[in-house]
């Protein structure tokens, strides 16, 4: 029901060269994502003939041909080769008519978004983001070969998302030594997303115009949630400023795909003369710490996860949230309003499936 929202597919240096592609899930659907020169496409992973995965690595270089009976796809996802076509079909390729399921695609930075469609909302990426689109195209433009941190958390992806979203564990999970004062946090809401800033030096609608200014200067942790299962965060690694992009992909109800990108920015940092010297060897030590600590504070998240999942049948009424835990209500908020919009559009996909069965069982071809 999620998939036609916005969602995080994979990253731009990944499609580097024309026929480079990758495959993903989006809403729990194995897709695919391939670059035809200029453009990127995604399309369902599934052959219209029947039904085999047109990709069936995670990813690779070249034409979509089905590796069952060698059916051959456009960018435009249109069958132009068919094996045998006359003999078997009784009519040239374009005429079958074969066609794959086709997604929306834009971008942000370097980040690839995706969704199905025929949703309830016609909001590009750009609307669907709102003030975190300046925000994210900024902090997002990665280099060619971002560090990637993956995991498999034995627990719903609503659970790792909601511990991003979680200011109160960081004690208990992560051992630090106090707890924040509300003072000390600044919460937005944009959209079905939300933000965590430390320190109040600016707004989201501040940062969001610096951004799209060109003239952020980055102050202080901050983390995106964006809706459904995206987080985006940014620190201070002495003296450079870090992002962390995490995905968390459900495979089943009780199993998510970790995926995360960690990366150092070009955002302007307070670098003195000998940072700037020693570079070539601190960017290498630097990069191996952060990847350390990010794993490490990660791994206390996800093992907390699979705790709580454990006993996650036995959740019953409503968690009693505090003061650092308001965005959990949020994104509970936001999960409900998504899907009784999905709810909705399955509801009206299932009549027209009935409507349609009563036409072509009758007239239905072939033995
Ligand atoms: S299932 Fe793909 S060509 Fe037959
Ligand atoms: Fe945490």
């Amino acid at each position: 029901m999620l998939g036609h929202c916005w969602t995080l597919l994979g990253i731009t240096p990944d499609l580097k060269k024309d026929g480079d592609w990758f495959r993903t899930t989006l809403g729990g659907r194995s897709v695919f994502v391939q670059r035809f020169g200029d453009a990127i496409r995604g399309f369902e992973n599934r052959c219209a003939h029947r039904f085999y995965p047109l990709r069936t690595s995670d990813k690779g270089n070249g034409p979509i041909v089905c590796g069952f009976h060698h059916w051959h796809y456009n960018q435009n996802g249109h069958a132009v080769g068919i094996p045998n076509c006359l003999e078997l079909f009784g009519t040239h390729p374009l005429n079958v008519g074969a066609k794959l399921v086709t997604l929306d695609i834009a971008t942000c930075g370097s980040l690839i978004f995706g969704r199905f469609p025929g949703g309830r909302s016609s909001e590009c990426l750009e609307e669907y983001l709102g003030e975190g689109f300046p925000i994210l195209n900024a902090m997002c433009a990665m280099p060619g070969r971002p560090q990637r941190l993956n995991d498999r958390i034995a627990a719903n992806w609503k659970l790792s998302m909601e511990i991003t979203l979680d200011d109160y564990h960081n004690v208990a999970i992560h051992h630090r030594e106090r707890y924040a004062r509300n003072s000390e946090i600044g919460y937005f809401r944009f959209g079905l997303h939300s933000a965590h800033f430390t320190g109040h030096a600016d707004t989201l609608a501040s940062m969001s115009m610096a951004c799209r200014e060109n003239r952020y200067s980055p102050s202080d942790y901050r983390i995106f949630n964006i809706f459904p299962n995206l987080a985006v965060s940014i620190f201070n690694a002495r003296p450079y400023w870090f992002c962390h992009v995490q995905l968390f992909a459900p495979t089943s109800p009780g199993q998510t795909h970790h995926r995360g990108w960690l990366f150092q920015t070009g955002l302007p940092a307070k670098e003195r003369v000998l940072d700037r010297w020693t570079r070539p060897f601190s960017d290498v030590s630097r990069a191996y710490l952060v990847r350390h600590f990010t794993k490490k504070i990660g791994d206390e998240d996800h093992r907390a996860c699979e705790q709580m999942q454990t006993i996650a049948h036995q959740f019953e009424g409503s968690p009693i949230l505090g003061a650092h835990e308001k965005r959990i209500e949020w994104f509970e908020e936001s999960y409900e309003a998504a899907m009784s919009r999905g709810e909705a559009i399955s509801d009206t996909r299932r009549q027209e499936r009935a409507k349609g069965s009563t036409v072509l069982t009758p007239t239905g071809s072939g033995p």
